[in-house]
């Protein structure tokens, strides 16, 4: 493999976006590349817990299902994306026991998804802001499945496809917090600086 710098990774090159090309339609093939980069992510005793729903454009009528389920907020913008993915966790063992590490193992698998579509030159944002409980009970979801975020995936669209709003919202710069705020050597008393 060619080395990157950190730059040019697709881990720095990643963004959320909610600017998406409202007309475009991703191919079945990269469709599968995207759900492909998830299979392959690490889990815990390789478990898998991740299940994929996708809502795709190319369908209109099973798009719009998916685009009910988000808060207002979110629909104004993800309407114009092409893919809406709902990733959901099997979250509970046989005694319906509750299985945090299963959420930690579904984001990896989540990351593993905007990372392939990053370098595909697709955009990406995920959603928290959706209706669970309408969620779960518009795909009969049983109990041990716990929908956590919902992805919307598309061609990079521009300002004009948005309220003017929300593209000032775009405008805002990026924040992360100090490396010295999130790791340290050792114990919390000694953080790591740049
Ligand atoms: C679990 C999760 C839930 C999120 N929920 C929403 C959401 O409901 N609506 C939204 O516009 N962005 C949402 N985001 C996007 C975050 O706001 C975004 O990732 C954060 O501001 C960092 O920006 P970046 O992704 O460009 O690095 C969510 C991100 C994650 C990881």
């Amino acid at each position: 493999m060619n080395s990157v710098t950190y730059q040019e990774s697709s881990i720095f090159q990643r963004k959320s976006s909610r600017l998406h090309h409202p007309e475009k339609i991703i191919p079945k093939s990269l469709i599968l590349e995207l759900l492909k980069a998830a299979q392959w992510a690490p889990s815990s005793s390789n478990k898998q817990p991740w299940r994929y729903i996708i809502f795709d454009k190319s369908d209109p009528e099973q798009f719009k299902k998916g685009l009910e389920l988000l808060y207002d907020g979110n629909k104004k913008w993800a309407k114009n994306a092409s893919l809406l993915i709902l990733a959901v966790a099997e979250a509970e063992d046989e005694e319906g026991k509750f299985i945090p590490i299963s959420l930690h193992d579904l984001g990896l698998a989540n990351e593993n998804i905007l990372i392939r579509a990053t370098e595909a030159g697709l955009v990406t944002r995920p959603m928290g802001g959706f209706d669970k409980a309408k969620t779960k009970q518009f795909l009969e979801l049983p109990n041990s499945l716990y929908p956590l975020v919902m992805i919307a995936v598309g061609y990079p669209g521009d300002k004009n496809h948005v309220d003017p709003s929300i593209a000032e919202r775009e405008n805002a710069p990026r924040q992360r917090k100090n490396l010295s705020e999130i790791a340290f050597f050792g114990n919390l008393d000694n953080p790591i600086k740049e």
